[in-house]
């Protein structure tokens, strides 16, 4: 049986990980009015791909047996001065987010729950390939201080992202 303790902690993760959505979703809408479309195609994605974070969670936690906790969701920043101000949050916010996974992970340890351990590896891996994706992206952009046509030709690149299931075949 799933200890009270863990269905607290990975329903908080999953309320995270929607908030995680609504954050980029709002990063994609100021994109969007800047002109940046494909940028915001990109964010747009993102917010898709952090609500299948936390519907993964969710369904977790029924698998287990229990019922995930509800609670509101944080209102997300909404105000941008910059492209490159959005990616700077992008990568605080995903080693923020990294912090909160790997207090899972601990507690799973402590707790001795081994599935929710073996199941927040996934996250653990995933959090290293947000953190270097916000990382490369963040790189490009300082490259256009220099170059500013660079940005159009980021945006082309970014408006070719698609929506792929991280889970699809579980
Ligand atoms: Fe669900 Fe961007 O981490």
């Amino acid at each position: 049986m799933i200890k009270e303790s863990i269905v607290k902690a990975l329903s908080d993760q999953a309320n995270a990980e929607y908030y995680s959505a609504y954050l980029y979703l709002a990063m994609s809408a100021y994109a969007d009015r800047a002109g940046y479309k494909g940028i915001a195609n990109w964010l747009f994605i993102q917010a898709k791909e952090e609500i299948a974070h936390g519907s993964h969670i969710y369904g977790h936690i029924l698998e287990r047996g229990a019922v995930p906790l509800f609670a509101d969701i944080k209102v997300p920043e909404t105000s941008f001065n910059s492209i490159k101000e959005v990616f700077e949050k992008v990568l605080n916010h995903e080693r923020h987010v990294t912090s909160l996974i790997d207090k899972i992970a601990t507690l799973a340890e402590e707790e001795k729950d081994h599935a929710t351990y073996n199941f927040i590896m996934w996250y653990v891996n995933e959090q290293i390939e947000e953190e270097a994706t916000a990382g490369d992206i963040l790189a490009k952009i300082n490259l256009t201080n220099s170059h500013p046509g660079l940005l159009f030709s980021l945006d082309a690149e970014f408006g070719t992202r698609v929506c792929n299931d991280p889970f699809a075949g579980d």
